[in-house]
């Protein structure tokens, strides 16, 4: 059984001010950018962060190593660390935020040593009032104790980080959204390929954007070297401590670190305390709304991205959204798809016009006014927007939960139009077994729902 880990949640320890920096200090904090500037080459820690195979803890599991690579040669660079964090279900860098602001600031210290960073932002959601707070307070007392500013711990280094609170849109935790927004400009995604922001960001220039969890994953990285660090998970799929949110229908929510080959299983049951009341487990949504929805015969994956990937859902954000028997699985999607049709940008007509009609026909499943059409009308909808838009978001979260419950738990919304009302089934009979997804037309792009056995084994 996966044991729980406490390398990310360590320092501070609990009860601990967070953001008494000496009793950071003391529990080794600040160590890392000690020894990064003082003791190990520029390239030196590209080769190490690359060595450790750290896959990005935003969403998308991109390698970082690979994207600190990819950065254009050309100065000045920047630095945003996205602590946007507004997708349904996903707390884990609030926890962060609020808990370890300096290991977060320690990262940011390194990755702009590494890739001659001298300007770098905390692109913070604005909701998080008290964090925004918290976070300039922790910045100040970093820079009094020499952590920031000029002529770094003597290294020849200057660096400055600057707190920026958002507005509130989920647009902005896109990279290049959140590059708009902080230039001053309506968070309109930029088209991409061809030119990522580690090419064109910020002002033009070469930008490294990464998750707030990845740049405190970077101070643990220098920390315990990355031959320790790669131990942690596994090589070939997801390396280093996660962080999982368990939310919805658990005993015991919260946030519980372990390594990627923890299963779901054990996430739900061992760490969550299992279903409230005795419940069955009907569905769980492993990574974030986005993340395709798994059923009761699918929790024994491990956590890793390239795991879940498998299953045809993602690691995403780790945030895990337990849904009992008593789930309506219409009403589940339909609250998923209000939030996207809310936060579309209204950029792209696809994604824009396709989000909000899609919510539309569930509501109206939903109320017990379904058509009969209605079912392969959202489908061909899901198609239409699937790889049509100027950013992901039209694909996740506007496709993908959408395409997921509703093949999935094809039984429960066919039972909703016929009866005309809005019906729970029992949950054998509400979802659908690999194998009997054959009715359904295949999305074009990076989603595929498994469609047999020999594909669901892998
Ligand atoms: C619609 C949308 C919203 C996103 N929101 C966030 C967010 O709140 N926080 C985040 O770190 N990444 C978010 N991302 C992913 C970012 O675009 C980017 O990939 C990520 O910040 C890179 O960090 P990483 O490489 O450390 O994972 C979002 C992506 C999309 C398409
Ligand atoms: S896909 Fe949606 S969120 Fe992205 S740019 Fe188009 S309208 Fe905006």
């Amino acid at each position: 059984m996966a044991a729980p880990l406490e390398i990310l949640t360590a320092n501070p320890p609990a009860g601990t001010d967070p953001g008494d920096i000496e009793a950071y200090m003391a529990g080794g904090g600040y160590g890392a950018v000690r020894k990064a500037l003082t003791t190990i080459s520029k390239d030196g820690l590209i080769e190490e962060i690359n060595a450790s195979g750290i896959k990005g803890r935003g969403g998308a599991g991109f390698s970082t190593g690979m994207k600190w690579n990819l950065c254009a040669d050309r100065y000045p660079r920047y630095l945003c660390a996205n602590a946007d964090e507004s997708e349904p279900g996903s707390f884990k860098d609030r926890l962060l935020l609020e808990s370890k602001p300096h290991q977060i600031i320690e990262g940011m210290i390194i990755t702009s040593y590494a890739l001659g960073i001298n300007l770098g932002y905390i692109y913070i959601r604005g909701e998080f009032f008290q964090i925004i707070d918290q976070m300039e307070a922790a910045l100040a007392d970093a820079e009094k104790h020499g952590f920031l500013g000029k002529n770094i711990l003597d290294s020849g280094f200057d660096l400055e980080l600057y707190v920026h609170p958002g507005a509130g849109a989920y647009i902005c935790g896109e990279e290049t959204g959140l590059i708009e927004s902080l230039e001053g400009n309506r968070p309109y995604p930029r088209l991409k390929p061809p030119f990522f922001p580690a090419a064109i960001g910020l002002w033009g220039q070469p930008t490294i954007v990464n998750n707030v969890e990845t740049m405190a994953q970077i101070t643990t990285i220098v920390d315990m070297g990355a031959e320790a660090y790669k131990q942690i998970g596994t090589e070939e799929d997801t390396t280093g401590p996660r962080l999982f949110g368990l939310c919805g229908h658990v005993k015991k929510p919260g946030i519980y670190e372990y390594d990627s080959d923890v299963t779901l299983r054990e996430l739900i049951y061992d760490a969550g305390g299992g279903i409230r009341d005795g419940n069955r487990l009907k569905g769980v949504i492993p990574g974030g709304i986005s993340a395709p929805i798994l059923t009761p015969e699918e929790i024994d994956t491990t956590m890793g991205f390239g795991a879940l990937g498998k299953l045809g859902s993602m690691g995403g954000t780790g945030g895990i959204i337990v849904m009992d028997e008593t789930t309506s699985m219409v009403d589940a999607l339909l609250n998923a798809s209000s939030f996207a049709a809310h936060e579309s940008c209204g950029q792209c007509t696809p994604c824009r016009e396709g989000v909000p009609w899609m919510n539309d026909i569930l509501r109206r499943i939903r109320n017990g006014r379904g058509r009969d059409e209605d079912l392969d009308l959202l489908l061909d909808i899901c198609k239409q927007i699937h790889g049509h838009t100027v950013c992901v978001f039209g694909q996740a979260p506007g496709v993908w939960p959408v395409r997921t419950i509703l093949v999935k738990y094809w039984p429960e919304f066919r039972a909703c139009i016929e009866r005309k009302e809005l019906v729970v089934l029992p949950v054998e009979e509400s979802y659908l077994r690999p194998g009997q997804y054959e009715h359904i037309p295949p999305v074009p792009g990076n989603f595929r729902m498994k469609t047999n056995e020999a594909d669901a084994a892998g």
